[in-house]
């Protein structure tokens, strides 16, 4: 813990803890409103690392004695913020993805920057599921048949998440 104090360290690992939870909500959501069958199962993959990337990060929020609102509560958050994509088609999502999430990659890096250097590695899978995501976008873009490789490798990877997702 070098930079800052724990209090700010605290508050963003709970905060973007709390994200992901409301992402999964959010994507679940937008797969109701998806283009067809195949956008429909890219949004509930999206979700389904949404899940896992919390579900990676928990550990780490609970040692810290943080308590995060109940998935009831983010997951509502999450339902609300459905309307501002609802009517995107497929590829503006993309370019949606593609133009607003490397930001969230360096909110991440700076949030490893502040850590100690036990919760590195959870929170190391916690950033690669915003690149992956990122790589997933990129390969959908391109017309990449085998865009979801990323994503379904994020997924696999399960060190940090064995029998709790
Ligand atoms: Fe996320």
């Amino acid at each position: 813990m070098a930079m800052t104090d724990d209090a700010t360290y605290f508050k963003t690992l709970l905060d973007y803890y709390e994200a992901e939870v409301i992402g999964e909500a959010y994507f679940r959501g937008l797969a109701a409103h998806s283009d067809g069958p195949a956008e429909h199962d890219k949004f509930v993959l999206l979700a389904a690392v949404e899940r896992h990337a919390a579900a990676a990060t928990r550990p780490i929020v609970d040692r810290h004695g943080l308590k995060p609102r109940s998935e009831a509560e983010l997951f509502e958050i999450g339902k609300s913020h459905i309307a501002r994509h609802q009517d995107h088609s497929w590829m503006e999502f993309v370019d949606y993805m593609l133009d607003r999430y490397p930001a969230y990659v360096d909110m991440f890096e700076t949030l490893e920057r502040m850590a100690p250097d036990a919760d590195l590695p959870a929170l190391k899978f916690l950033t690669r599921h915003e690149v992956d995501v990122i790589e997933f976008a990129n390969r959908e873009k391109a017309g990449d048949p085998d865009s979801l490789a990323p994503i379904h490798e994020y997924l696999a990877y399960d060190a940090f998440t064995s029998g709790s997702s």
